[in-house]
């Protein structure tokens, strides 16, 4: 609530006039404060924005199946974007809005203070690990005190089919094995 209440009168990102001017709320994320692994998308989209609520568009529905495929709920995770607010047009956030919005990613990562991390897509990459994601896509590697694994943003299943979400399925029982090792 307290990341909710600074974020209402973040004017330091630039995402902020765009929010404000067409009402939208920033999505902090949600999820289980407990969590063990968080999951990180890239930015709030029409739908998340007009609900303050993170993945619950057309993404979101496949992210809810892979979720459910995995043998996870919802409400066990925490889920969250690198950014806050949704850029205009969906375009993918600059450098200087991901950066802008880098401290509450950590306040929310610290908050939620997961073993694990699971980077969805080539933003959320480049945000956290500063790499591409054709090089870390399906590898698992250290980020301060937590696992990361990243796989592909579930939009990338919308538009390819089954085939991406049969890679997304089979790196994710790679990260469900890790995850019972160090669990
Ligand atoms: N895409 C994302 O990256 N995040 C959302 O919350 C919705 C769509």
């Amino acid at each position: 609530k307290e990341i909710r209440d600074e974020l209402l009168v973040f004017k330091k990102s630039p995402l902020y006039t765009y929010r404000t001017e067409n009402k939208y709320f920033p999505v902090v994320g949600e999820g289980s404060h407990q969590a063990a692994i968080i999951f990180i998308g890239e930015a709030p989209g029409k739908n998340e924005s007009e609900q303050g609520r993170p993945f619950v568009g057309e993404s979101g529905k496949v992210l809810d199946n892979i979720i459910t495929a995995c043998g996870w709920k919802r409400e066990d995770l925490f889920i969250t974007n690198v950014v806050r607010c949704r850029p205009p047009e969906n375009r993918i956030p600059t450098k200087d809005e991901i950066k802008n919005c880098d401290e509450h990613l950590q306040d929310i990562i610290d908050l939620v203070n997961p073993k694990f991390i699971l980077l969805l897509g080539a933003t959320a990459a480049t945000a956290v690990l500063g790499m591409p994601l054709n090089l870390v896509r399906g590898t698992i590697s250290d980020y301060k005190d937590k696992k990361v694994f990243v796989t592909y943003h579930p939009s990338f299943a919308l538009r390819q089919g089954n085939s991406a979400k049969k890679q997304i399925w089979e790196d994710l029982q790679s990260l469900i094995k890790i995850m019972k090792d160090f669990l």
